[in-house]
């Protein structure tokens, strides 16, 4: 019988990386968990380990030609498993989501326009909006006992006010997979209104529920006002690996962005990051399902850890991500959350506030991507200090 791969967690303390060596510089403390970055506390699959091994060890690292074979990988993953079937001229290179996410705000908008986000969200994408001079149209979410819902009556009275909107699919930090239904609403209207869509589906493997991740460009024909953009760093922990994926199926905007990454000369990034990438999307699947056992059973542990210590928290069903969004209203006032959770609990999340303001300031947002210890212990520890705090 084949043997399954082995999930390896690592203490990453000391390995220069922001999680868990840039506390001190984020939190201002360094002895806390750390359960914020939106990275795994585990290996790699052995495939990238091992390619990226046999690459370094071959001692060349002249300038580099995209294999052929780094596109047909990612084509089949997302056939495979997004019913997305992309074509190779439709490809472009990014760093990273965000970088693409700020240049096509600048390639697809102009300054002042109104761009269009749904908070609690990633809050880079306010970012995009803010330091690129855009003005922000918010639209949040629904939520009914910890379960968030579009508000797309609202968003059609807003739709005039936006030139572009940014899609969280699936959605950080509420853990939504949003539905077919859902996703033909939202894009039908911007499509109706000449909103131009951002699709940041670079959660779109980690799911923890039984939805399955619908590709926003599989729900209709947006090709003219849908960009995709995904990559394999949230899957197989290749964050460092600055190797991302941007998909524009139509020429206009491909030529847009091609002058516009023409004049940054950004090129086409590492090939370290290429050779990862391939490896992963060939090879890594196993890995990537045994990842999401463990992500199943700590959304599992915490939710239990809560129901029996503090009944009244409200952490959202998990249906993507390995992100957990708890609601400690009921038991914290929004300007002691970090007081309890960071002084008294000793835990580095990230907090509700940044993802859109007060509204949500008595939200954390926990990253579950780690060892099942450390998310009883974070539980354990997160519950006791609520108690203490209800004590005073
Ligand atoms: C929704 C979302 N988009 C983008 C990113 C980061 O993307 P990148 O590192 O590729 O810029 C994250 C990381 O947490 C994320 O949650």
């Amino acid at each position: 019988m084949k043997k399954t791969e082995e999930i390896i967690y690592r203490n990453r303390k000391g390995t220069d990386c922001n999680k868990w060596d840039a506390l001190k510089e984020r939190f201002g403390a360094e002895d806390l968990m750390p359960l914020w970055v939106a990275d795994m506390d585990f290996e790699a699959p052995a495939c990238v380990r091992e390619a990226l091994a046999a690459c370094a060890a071959d001692g060349l690292y002249g300038y580099y030609k995209v294999p052929e074979s780094y596109y047909e990988a990612f084509m089949s993953w997302e056939k495979k498993y997004h019913g997305y079937e992309t074509q190779r001229q439709w490809l472009r290179y990014s760093p990273g989501v965000v970088p693409a996410i700020n240049w096509l705000v600048q390639i697809l908008t102009e300054p002042g326009d109104g761009i269009g986000v749904m908070t609690p969200v990633y809050y880079p994408f306010m970012n995009a909006v803010k330091d690129n001079g855009r003005t922000l149209v918010d639209c949040p979410l629904k939520e009914d006992n910890g379960r968030y819902t579009m508000d797309l009556e609202r968003f059609r009275e807003l739709a005039g006010q936006m030139k572009l909107f940014i899609l969280c699919s699936p959605h950080n930090p509420v853990g939504r997979v949003w539905s077919y239904e859902e996703l033909k609403e939202l894009l039908d209207c911007c499509k109706e209104n000449g909103i131009f869509v951002l699709a940041d589906e670079i959660h779109h493997d980690l799911i923890a529920g039984d939805k399955e991740h619908v590709a926003a460009a599989t729900v209709g024909d947006y090709s003219h006002m849908l960009v995709t953009m995904t990559a394999a760093s949230k899957t197989f922990n290749l964050a460092a690996m600055k190797n991302s994926t941007v998909i524009i199926p139509d020429e206009t905007v491909r030529e847009k962005w091609d002058a516009f990454t023409g004049r940054l000369h950004v090129g086409d990034g590492g090939m370290m990051g290429y050779v990862a990438v391939r490896a992963a999307y060939e090879g890594g699947r196993e890995w990537l399902d045994g990842v999401l056992s463990i992500i199943k059973d700590n959304a599992s542990c915490l939710r239990e850890a809560l129901a029996a210590e503090l009944p009244e928290a409200v952490m959202s069903p998990l249906e993507g991500t390995y992100l957990a969004w708890v609601n400690l209203a009921a038991y914290v006032k929004p300007e002691d959350m970090k007081l309890v959770v960071q002084d008294m609990a000793g835990l580095a999340v990230d907090f509700g506030e940044w993802f859109g303001g007060s509204a949500y300031a008595p939200f954390i947002r926990v990253n579950l991507a780690t060892s099942t210890e450390n998310v009883k212990l974070a539980a354990e520890r997160l519950c006791a200090a609520v108690k203490s705090y209800g004590g005073r």
